[in-house]
């Protein structure tokens, strides 16, 4: 196809330089915004005087017409164009002649790219936050399930104190729910018409940006025209929240890896979302979980190949801020696909409370309990924390387990001991008497599963 921009450069480029220089292949998902921004500039441009409502309205039925062929196959993308904007205008013309070559007065395809890659994003944040809001709901669920299901909680990745299964879950709830509000929160931002600011410094033309700006349902227009064009910040906010999403997706999902293996099986994954292995019968692999793990790196790396492309450039525009795209979508559908599968992969595994509650009562962790109950009738805790340890020395010599010291043993340490500290280290005791805000306590837990599920339902 011949070039719209062809007149100052009488050579033809080579077909390499067009092949490296095109970006329709990637850039055409964009072809609904390209078209809908084109039909609001149309509009504006008539509303001001600046085209005839004839040729504005050629232009949108001619647009609207583009749209509609696209959408039902009947159009397909000219690869040989150089981009998106260059395709639509192309076509715009074929079709209807003279009007379509006033579409592109008083703007740029500089604008043009900074407002498609804005009303995309803005559509997309849209179903990524509906994605986190059922993986929200989903780890609700799960954690009501797993309220009472005792678990040993780790630090160092060492049996810690005993926890309900429901609360460890609830912490990647509360991970999700500050997700949401980041994209929502990167939305507003990026919900800002750079359309009007051209090239890079406005226009001699009476546009009306702010009109052009509400027909696409922005908030605002861009007050600086050089950084309307060259402004991409809400590209590499998105992305790092994406990056967060998916350092979130990916901790969960380590976690999950380990809780299937044979060495914990706290947990089973339903067959639809793991693998066997070619070779070794028994296997039952996390392959999902592997996976999302694994694509964490890609969205890290996204996010850095953006933020290096940004760095350095002079403004305003340069073609450098063609590799946007790529990365963006590559992080974008990353992040969605990965939530789609986490969601029912977590829905339908199963708890196995009993091995949980048998790795609660090993490794001593209702010690710091038994401290606690020494420093409540009275003893200082560093005395408690003390004699705690050489109980611990002494089951650990004798092959017992706190539950399991009789009486007299514990009294030789302490005559503070008597029969109530039995109940007092039992796993339920520990767990239940956490009663502090955001604590494991078995109340509390339910009330941040009220909490999380308010969240949700108030975000419909
Ligand atoms: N395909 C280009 C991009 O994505 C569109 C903007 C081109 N502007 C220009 N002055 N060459 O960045």
């Amino acid at each position: 196809m011949s070039k719209l921009w062809a007149g100052r450069n009488a050579g033809a480029t080579s077909a390499l330089a067009d092949d490296f220089n095109s970006s329709i292949r990637f850039d055409c998902k964009m072809y609904k915004q390209d078209i809908l921004g084109s039909v609001a500039h149309a509009k504006m441009l008539s509303k001001q005087g600046i085209i005839s409502e004839g040729d504005a309205e050629q232009i949108e039925e001619g647009l609207l017409s583009i749209l509609e062929d696209i959408e039902s196959g009947k159009l397909q993308f000219d690869m040989s164009c150089e981009d998106i904007h260059m395709f639509v205008e192309a076509e715009l013309t074929r079709r209807i002649g003279d009007a379509g070559k006033r579409l592109h007065t008083a703007r740029s395809r500089n604008d043009q790219v900074a407002l498609d890659i804005r009303m995309y994003l803005r559509e997309e944040s849209e179903k990524v936050v509906s994605l986190l809001k059922s993986l929200v709901s989903v780890i609700a669920d799960k954690a009501e399930e797993g309220c009472d299901a005792i678990v040993p909680g780790y630090t160092h990745l060492q049996r810690a104190q005993p926890i309900s299964f429901g609360h460890h879950l609830l912490a990647y709830a509360q991970m999700f729910m500050r997700d949401i509000s980041r994209v929502e929160d990167a939305v507003k931002r990026m919900n800002v018409s750079p359309i009007g600011s051209c090239a890079l410094a406005g226009t001699t033309y009476e546009t009306d940006r702010a009109y052009e700006a509400a027909l696409l349902g922005f908030d605002s227009v861009s007050q600086n025209s050089i950084d309307g064009v060259s402004d991409r910040d809400f590209c590499v906010e998105l992305m790092s929240a994406f990056a967060l999403i998916m350092m979130h997706l990916s901790r969960f999902s380590e976690e999950i890896i380990l809780w299937s293996s044979w060495e914990f099986k706290f947990v089973e994954l339903d067959d639809a979302y793991t693998t066997g292995s070619s070779i070794m019968p028994q296997k039952k692999n996390s392959d999902m979980a592997e996976l999302v793990r694994g694509k964490t790196g890609r969205v890290y790396g996204d996010l850095m190949a953006l933020l290096t492309t940004l760095k350095g450039l002079p403004l305003a525009y340069n073609k450098d801020m063609q590799e946007d795209k790529e990365v963006m979508f590559d992080s974008l559908e990353t992040v969605i696909m990965c939530l789609e599968i986490f969601a029912p992969m977590l829905g339908t595994m199963k708890l196995k409370r009993e091995n949980m509650y048998r790795a609660a009562q090993e490794g001593f962790i209702n010690a710091t309990d038994l401290a606690d109950y020494l420093t409540k009738k009275g003893m200082p805790f560093r005395s408690a924390y003390k004699i705690t340890g050489e109980i611990v020395a002494e089951c650990i010599a004798k092959g017992k387990v706190l539950d399991s010291l009789t009486l007299e043993e514990y009294k030789a340490h302490s005559d503070i001991f008597e029969n109530d500290l039995y109940t007092d280290i039992s796993l339920e005791a520990c767990v239940a008497k956490r009663i502090s805000e955001g604590g494991t306590g078995f109340a509390s837990v339910n009330n941040q599963i009220k909490a999380v599920r308010n969240f949700i339902a108030k975000k419909q």
